[in-house]
């Protein structure tokens, strides 16, 4: 299988967190509007999930002020935010890598190679799970059933692109193409 390129999202500079001067930019506000006019009025606390999302996608992980934010948008506590921001493995509360390669170890998967592509994975790139290369490039997780069995091993390139059939020599072509 060819992989194409695949090209990390742009990243804020990392003081953009720091001191009391934390916003979304406004781009990300009227994309938090737009989800939440999906909604039937005063249900606005559905568009979480999304808001979430769309948070992380301007930051690249979900520090509390944008947890809070979300919440302060949506109208709703910052502890409601935040226990979905932990219940799901794709909101990542501290930074991770330009690439978040989540593997499938649950039992499917394992049988079918998982166990081994993660192996090969934290050999090659010299991390355990939940940590990230040197170079801030790529950080690995262990990820739970992301309904592809048919196709293990599967891995999840940025909670986004997903991966099927991951041989090593799959692996090797996919870090590759990790531009
Ligand atoms: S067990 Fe890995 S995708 Fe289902």
């Amino acid at each position: 299988m060819t992989q194409a390129a695949i090209h990390a999202p742009e990243r804020p500079e990392q003081d953009f967190l720091s001191g009391e001067g934390f916003c979304l930019s406004e781009a990300t506000l009227q994309k938090f509007g737009r989800e939440v006019a999906k909604y039937p009025e005063g249900r606005q606390r559905s568009a979480v999930m999304a808001c979430l999302a769309l948070a992380q996608e301007e930051i690249g992980w979900l520090p509390p002020e944008a947890i809070e934010a979300v919440a302060g948008f949506l109208g709703i506590p910052p502890v409601a935010a935040l226990e979905v921001a932990t219940f799901y493995n794709m909101y990542d509360l501290k930074p991770v890598g330009r690439y978040k390669l989540t593997v499938c170890t649950n039992l499917p998967c394992a049988l079918s190679g998982g166990a081994h592509a993660a192996e090969y994975l934290k050999e090659k790139l010299g991390v355990g799970f939940n940590e990230t290369t040197p170079d801030g490039k790529f950080t690995l997780v262990e990820g739970e059933c992301m309904g592809a069995c048919g196709d293990a091993p599967v891995l999840l390139v940025n909670n986004r692109r997903m991966c099927g059939r991951m041989t090593p020599e799959e692996i090797d072509r996919l870090l590759e193409d990790c531009a």
